[in-house]
């Protein structure tokens, strides 16, 4: 799983197969139990899950399948905790990261609302893509 600057593993991570329409629900649901763990309160849940789906849902359709990794996350000093999600896959990847990420643009026939929407929705978006290779979202929910 991606490292994140100034964050620790607080459980060992759990990984979701994205392989079919059933796999999103199952990560969304995967994304819904860490957040019950990590004790986010119903609004932040729902923005994890939210964007859960739209980051898997994008790792089915354009990456051509691939995973979902999570755990819960403790911020350095700080103590407070959060919720990781990595979406990862092996797909074409995304030329131009900056276009892929404005509102309401899609290579097919998308609202264009997935990546931002989810980079709006969460505390921190990490976008790490390679023509060819694949591509990986990380992104934390933190209890506040
Ligand atoms: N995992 C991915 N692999 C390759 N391209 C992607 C991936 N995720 C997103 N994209 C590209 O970014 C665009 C914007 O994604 P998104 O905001 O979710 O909108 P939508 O899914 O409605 O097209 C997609 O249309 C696609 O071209
Ligand atoms: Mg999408």
């Amino acid at each position: 799983m991606t490292a994140v600057l100034g964050t620790r593993a607080q459980s060992p991570v759990r990984t979701q197969p994205i392989a079919t329409a059933d796999d999103v629900v199952r990560a969304r649901q995967l994304a819904r139990t860490l957040a019950v763990e990590c004790r986010l309160s119903l609004v932040e849940q729902t923005k994890l899950v939210t964007a859960a789906s739209e980051l898997a849902r994008n790792t089915l359709v354009y990456g051509g399948g691939g995973r979902m990794d999570g755990d819960v996350v403790e911020r350095e000093r700080s103590g407070v905790r959060g919720v990781r999600l990595a979406f990862t896959d092996e797909g074409p990847g995304i030329a131009d990261v900056e276009l892929a990420l404005r509102d309401g643009w899609s290579s097919g026939t998308g609202m264009g609302l997935g990546l931002s929407g989810a980079r709006r929705l969460m505390d921190h978006f990490d976008l790490c893509t390679a023509i060819g290779e694949g591509t990986t979202v990380t992104v934390i929910k933190w209890t506040h």
